[in-house]
């Protein structure tokens, strides 16, 4: 039985698509909204180009040399102790995606109640938001229509499946994104937004805005927990997996940065506050959505979550893609039975975060970890304090065990180019000298500052 494999645009456009999340449209503008707007967004950038893009190409060179899974490509390349990092991996992301889909499963709800339902007229915004959040029934169906959509393409294989959804739904958010900021920069007040948006406030820049940035830039790239490795396995040799890697960076970060143009202007078109955390998309935009009347309200306002439902469904696919492969290659499961499953048990999984915003009082206010919701402790232990753990482990992976010129022989294939240029050179410095301390330091301060509370900076 053939794995499958992506076409080189393939692979670019499902990267892109992975990485392109609602990290990029909803979290993205309200992180920068609260460190200081464009002093966010410079570091972030900064972050992105110099670690992360030599991490991304790390990560997805493990799993194109071995052509297989997470454990299986660490594994193979280092034995069975390293094999582990590789199960690490694949958890994370289990457990990411229960609770992604249930943010995803809201942006599902909120086009539909939006555009057919009630919400554009409803007064109280904020209240509208309690009551979905805290509904159980609106919550089961939504996030089960999402897992059901991510199962389905997953289903369908590499190329008839995820391929294919990535080809339809990465160019269709493109436009709906610059159709919505075109609009948006026609609004009165639109020009303050874009304002704060790009002039940056240096006061606001603390060492909390840096690893705020540093760890926004690991979840929105979608690094460290295996799903580039895995759908590396799916790339051929002949591509030059650092040429992709830059288009896949340099898709996120413009989604993120045209997200920010989107959002801001709207926002201060109102003359609303763009520092409202995470309600930012839920709370203040159906607002925004709301004053523009019954017709442009249900245009913009439809057009934004079916944008934000293609973001995250293009990562839904993603993440459970990990697991899956997983099972085939390890446990030789036929993909259409085994996503279906898979997708079945991390929505039981998810269920506590579904649960955690008033509909049941134990996971709203947890009887551990400060009285935070189910999908908070979720969020911070499996993604935020993860994440740079998984970069940190993988970077020393590559450079202790798999070694230097194994890593540099499998990046050099499909980029001949590559061998001892610069660039080359400052990949390997990066993964063997800046990203294991960094990232180290990185997950130590996260461990502080969200398991124990204690922020030093
Ligand atoms: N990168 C995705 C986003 O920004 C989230 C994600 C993280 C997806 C990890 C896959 C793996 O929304």
């Amino acid at each position: 039985m053939t794995r499958g494999a992506f076409s080189r645009l393939g692979f670019i456009l499902a990267a892109a698509g992975s990485a392109v999340g609602l990290g990029n449209i909803w979290r993205f503008p309200y992180l920068a909204g609260e460190n200081g707007g464009a002093a966010f967004v410079i570091i972030y950038i900064i972050c992105s180009f110099l670690i992360c893009y030599p991490l991304m190409i790390g990560e997805v060179s493990i799993g194109r040399s071995t052509q297989t899974d997470a454990y299986g490509a660490y594994k193979g390349l280092g034995g069975k102790r390293w094999g582990l990092l590789g199960l690490y991996g694949i958890l994370c992301g289990f457990l990411i995606l229960s609770f992604y889909n249930v943010v995803a499963g809201w942006a599902f709800g909120y086009f539909v109640e939006l555009v057919f339902g009630p919400l554009l007229a409803q007064r109280d915004k904020a209240q509208f938001f309690t009551d979905f959040t805290s509904s159980i029934g609106l919550n089961f169906v939504f996030s089960l229509g999402f897992m059901a959509a991510t199962a389905f393409i997953v289903a369908r294989g590499i190329a008839g499946g995820i391929e294919k959804a990535n080809k339809i739904m990465m160019p269709a958010l493109f436009v709906i994104l610059l159709l919505i900021i075109g609009y948006a920069l026609t609004l009165p007040r639109a020009m303050e937004g874009v304002r704060f948006y790009l002039i940056p406030q240096l006061s606001e820049v603390k060492l909390s805005t840096l690893y705020a940035a540093m760890g926004q830039a690991f979840f929105s790239l979608s690094l460290g927990m295996g799903g580039l490795i895995t759908y590396g396995s799916y790339v051929s040799k002949q591509q030059s997996i650092a040429r992709s890697s830059v288009l896949i960076a340099a898709t996120d970060l413009s989604v993120a940065l045209l997200a920010g143009l989107m959002v801001f202007p709207l926002v201060f078109s109102q003359g609303l506050s763009p520092s409202e955390g995470p309600p930012l998309v839920f709370i203040v935009l159906p607002e925004v959505f709301g004053a523009m009347g019954p017709v442009a309200g249900r245009f913009v306002g439809g057009a934004f979550f079916l944008l934000l439902c293609f973001a995250a469904l293009t990562s839904t696919i993603s993440l459970l893609e990990v697991p899956v492969t997983y099972f085939i290659d390890q446990h030789k499961q036929k993909r259409g039975m085994i996503a279906w499953v898979l997708a079945l048990v991390i929505f039981v999984l998810g269920l506590p975060s579904m649960l955690s915003f008033g509909a049941v009082e134990f996971f709203t206010h947890l009887p551990f970890y400060g009285g935070k919701p189910a999908l908070a402790f979720v969020t911070e232990i499996f993604s935020d304090v993860s994440l740079p753990l998984g970069g940190c482990l993988m970077s020393l992976f590559i450079v202790t065990r798999w070694k230097r010129a194994n890593f540099n022989q499998e990046i050099r294939q499909g980029a001949p180019a590559l061998a001892g240029s610069w660039l080359e050179r400052f990949i390997n410095l990066v993964l063997a000298y800046v990203a294991p301390p960094l990232l180290g330091a990185l997950t130590v301060l996260l461990i502080l500052e969200k398991i124990f509370g204690i922020s030093p900076f």
